[in-house]
């Protein structure tokens, strides 16, 4: 049986990735098929025509339909079969399953459970692109591997040190020190200072300074998307913060954040999404590049790992991990997933 959850929201793209022109995308391994309305707002359906299967991404879009472009079925965008050519009547079962679907701060969400419990307000808070006080840039990867690995590599930011001694720089106090974990509604925060550290560029105004301490504090929020926010300040400060959160009375010296999601394509296939940027106040479009040059360098170094240790995984699936305490965030969070879980029985498939 498959370990997909069905009852959370997927990111399925970007919202500019969608137009007129249908669009297939993968979740949980189900095809589906997402356009636009003359409305501009987005339809999600079934990628799979009724008659025999063809990809209705395939097809044409006609006002707010699509039409299959085998034999020329018509759906609606409630996945309802309009007309079926030279043939008067359609029968009840000729639609196609029609999915919740939500554009959210740039990206598009689709719920793939049971239609009665979807609830956007359960849906994580990303930057939007266009938002003024940040400078984002976007990418993303495709892996094969399942989707929890690479949560888990998120959760736990020790590999830093060693994953991305090249690409970020990190320094040994990411694996030696603990962040605090705080558990949330739908997800886990974990926070802390690294502590008289080089800074890690782009720079800013942090570039006078040898050493710095960084804030670094990120929410995972269910089912995968990783919310981290970075500030660098002068050397001293964590001390005067008493290590707790840095309130607005000390000066950044340089900040940035990043929103990434990850999303189970199918069992062994997962898409990584991710924007990166520095604050609008304290960086430039440049430092935005640098940045997201960086950062993917870094994610095909994750993406290296991550896809060997599937294999392995997969070559001996009944051998289990052997936690260390850095994994404290994964075990709490892999504990909330499974309680989410339960609702996998609940009804998922409901035609329109
Ligand atoms: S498969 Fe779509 S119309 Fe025949
Ligand atoms: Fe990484």
């Amino acid at each position: 049986m498959s370990n997909l959850i069905r009852n959370c929201w997927y990111v399925a793209g970007w919202s500019t990735d969608f137009s007129r022109t249908p669009e297939q995308r993968w979740l949980l391994g189900e095809p589906i098929v997402l356009y636009r309305r003359t409305d501009g707002g987005i339809v999600a359906l079934e990628d799979r025509c009724a008659h025999r299967m063809a990809p209705l991404s395939a097809g044409r879009v006609e006002d707010d339909a699509i039409r299959c472009m085998y034999h020329g079925l018509k759906f609606g965008s409630d996945g309802r079969c309009m007309e079926i050519p030279g043939q008067e009547l359609i029968p009840d079962r000729a639609c196609v399953r029609r999915y919740p679907v939500v554009e959210k701060n740039s990206w598009v969400w689709v719920w793939m459970g049971d239609p009665s419990l979807a609830d956007d307000s359960r849906i994580a808070n990303s930057k939007a692109l266009d938002d003024p006080s940040w400078i984002l840039k976007t990418g993303h990867l495709d892996y094969e591997a399942n989707y929890e690995l690479i949560n888990d590599n998120l959760l736990d930011l020790t590999h830093l040190t060693y994953v991305h001694a090249g690409s970020f720089g990190a320094d040994e106090a990411w694996s030696r020190n603990r962040p605090k974990i705080e558990t949330l509604d739908n997800g886990i925060r974990s926070s802390r200072w690294i502590i008289n550290s080089p800074p890690i560029p782009p720079l800013g105004k942090a570039a006078q300074h040898e050493r710095v301490d960084i804030w670094t504090s990120f929410d995972f929020i269910m089912p995968g998307t990783f919310l981290l926010y970075t500030a660098m300040y002068a050397a001293g400060t964590a001390r005067l913060c008493g290590e707790g959160e840095p309130g607005a009375e000390h000066e950044i010296l340089f900040n940035n954040f990043t929103s990434q999601a990850v999303v189970p394509l199918s069992e062994q296939t997962s898409r990584y999404y991710f924007s990166w940027g520095p604050g609008a106040a304290f960086g430039t479009e440049a430092d935005a590049q640098i940045m997201i040059d960086v950062a993917k360098s870094a994610f095909l170094e994750d993406k290296v790992m991550i896809e060997a240790q599937q294999r392995i995984i997969n070559a001996n699936p009944q051998v289990r991990p052997m936690p260390t305490s850095a994994d404290k965030a994964i075990t709490i969070f892999q504990r909330m997933m499974k309680a989410q879980d339960v609702a996998r029985d609940a009804p998922v498939f409901e035609r329109a």
